[in-house]
């Protein structure tokens, strides 16, 4: 959203000056982006609830829709046609690849969007130092380089970070750390330099000479991009993509001081705070530590071999499975990224309400970074009407996991893996889990043996008392529900 803002900013900062702002029109502007403002605020007031997050998309959605015609018809009165033949083909290409995008690809357009914001602020930081679209005055130039400099620096980390993410969660390069040896003490002299490319630019008055120590640094902050996010294992990245939130809303608000926009400002500071407060969040769910995260170079949990796993695996028909949940009276459904896949939610919303009209307790377990993006499961489940009352938080539901009698895991594999809690070597050891190994008797509903995300092998396939149910899980739930309903 902020880059979509910050793309207009960024164009009326290359336009010509032709045209002289108009009182008036920056008034009503004014006012427009106060109002903007609100609606931001109370959009994300609305997020925070299943049952207001439509209204609060809404709000979210007209606000910035009032900020982008603020901006462009408020603050300028020529220059339409360039603004024109810019914005309205990429607000087509936007909105057909986001109409397009499946569910489960929706943390990458997250993260190239991301990489746009980046792109935004270093492209405003280098056209507001080649040609300010704002007279600065001689007592503010200072302060105007430094704006410009972080601004840059920030953008261009996130620009990079951003593509090395999206390509690791689309699977074009390999999720598994890289750790150069001294890796943090190349991150160390790469700052270093940065800090010290920032005083030569600081001192220097010339625009022409100026460009060496901006563009030298863009160069290596966009290295240090690629590093940190590089550096991140599989497992860690649901924390890199909400980090990488944080860092697109910090480079709009430096955007917004470069072009003296309060609205870019404030929504770049809303995106960066809330995208931190939820990076936290995704750490603290996933026990890991909020400094190492924004260092980067976590996700290499296990410092030894991780442990062997083996066993038998026993299998459960389609007909076993069905008797079990006919004999439990307490049943918890624990879905992850392969019911997204299989959108096997709308047949498991048919099936829980047979089984509560049988007089069964059925109740989801939710891990905070079950499937693909946060409340990924949340969303599924609501879009097949299942009350929310019976969805529940992991951390409400898992001391009740033992007193359960059946357990389905639909498609979920790392969110269920016991090995976080009873191996200190596997790469997600430390990662809070579903304990479903606990209750009376666990179903796995999955394809095949194949590990998940993380890339890491489930013990809880061999426990004595896991059953798998082989198939795609739509398949599995489907043939469940017409036995269920004979
Ligand atoms: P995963 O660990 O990725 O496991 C999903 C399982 O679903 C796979 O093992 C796969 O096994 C199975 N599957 C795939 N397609 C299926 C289908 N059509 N029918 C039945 N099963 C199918 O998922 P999870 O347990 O939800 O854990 C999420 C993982 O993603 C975590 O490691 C998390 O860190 C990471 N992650 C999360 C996020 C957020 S914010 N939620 C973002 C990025 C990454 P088969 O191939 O054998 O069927």
């Amino acid at each position: 959203m902020t880059g979509l803002f910050a793309l207009p900013c960024c164009l009326i900062d290359s336009l010509p000056l032709a045209s002289e702002p108009i009182e008036l029109n920056e008034s009503i502007a004014t006012v427009c982006y106060i109002v903007a403002g609100v609606l931001f605020i109370l959009s994300l007031g609305g997020l925070s609830h299943q049952t207001t997050a439509r209204r609060g998309n809404l709000l979210g959605f007209f606000g910035m829709g009032l900020a982008i015609v603020a901006t462009i018809f408020g603050v300028m009165v020529g220059g339409f046609a360039t603004m024109t033949v810019a914005i309205v083909p990429a607000a087509i290409i936007g909105a057909v690849l986001a109409a397009r995008v499946p569910m489960t690809g929706m943390p990458e357009l997250v993260a190239m969007l991301h990489s746009f914001v980046g792109l935004a602020a270093v492209l405003v930081g280098i056209s507001s130092h080649l040609r300010p679209g704002i007279p600065v005055p001689e007592s503010e130039q200072l302060i105007h380089q430094i704006e410009i400099f972080v601004g840059v620096f920030i953008g261009a980390v996130t620009f990079t970070g951003s593509i090395i993410a999206f390509l690791k969660l689309r699977g074009t390069i390999s999720g598994r750390p890289l750790t150069l040896p001294g890796r943090h003490l190349l991150n160390l002299v790469a700052v270093g330099l940065s800090i010290g490319l920032g005083v030569w630019y600081c001192r220097i008055d010339s625009v022409v000479d100026g460009l060496n120590p901006l563009l030298l640094m863009t160069g290596i902050a966009s290295l240090i991009g690629i590093h940190l996010v590089m550096a991140i294992g599989g497992a860690d990245m649901p924390v890199v993509v909400s980090m990488l939130n944080s860092y697109s809303g910090w480079a709009a608000s430096a955007a917004g001081f470069m072009l003296k926009n309060h609205l870019l400002i404030v929504t770049g500071a809303l995106v960066g705070s809330s995208g931190a407060i939820l990076s936290y969040i995704m750490c603290a769910a996933m026990n890991r530590s909020f400094i190492s995260v924004i260092l980067g170079g976590f996700g290499t949990a296990g410092k030894g071999e991780a442990a062997e796993v083996d066993g038998t695996v026993k299998e459960f028909t389609v007909a076993d499975t069905v008797d079990l949940l006919n004999e439990a009276q307490t049943i918890v459904i624990v879905p992850g990224y392969g019911m997204a896949v299989a959108q096997a939610q709308h047949s498991l919303a048919q099936v829980v309400q047979i089984l509560i009209e049988r007089g069964k307790e059925v109740r989801f377990a939710i891990h905070p970074v079950a499937g693909r993006l946060p409340g990924h499961m949340n969303v599924l489940l609501a879009e097949a009407n299942v009350p929310y009352d019976i969805v529940l938080e992991m951390d409400e539901i898992n001391e009740d996991m033992s007193a359960t009698d059946a357990i389905l895991v639909i498609g979920a594999n790392d969110i269920v893996n016991p090995a976080a809690l009873e191996d200190p070597n596997s790469p997600i050891a430390g990662m809070p889990v579903v304990e479903v190994w606990t209750a009376k008797t666990c179903v796995v509903m999955k394809r095949g043996m194949a590990t998940g995300y993380a890339g890491v092998e489930n013990p809880l396939f061999y426990k004595d008392n896991t059953f798998m149910l082989f198939g795609d899980a739509k398949k599995n739930v489907d043939a469940i529900l017409r036995e269920l309903q004979h």
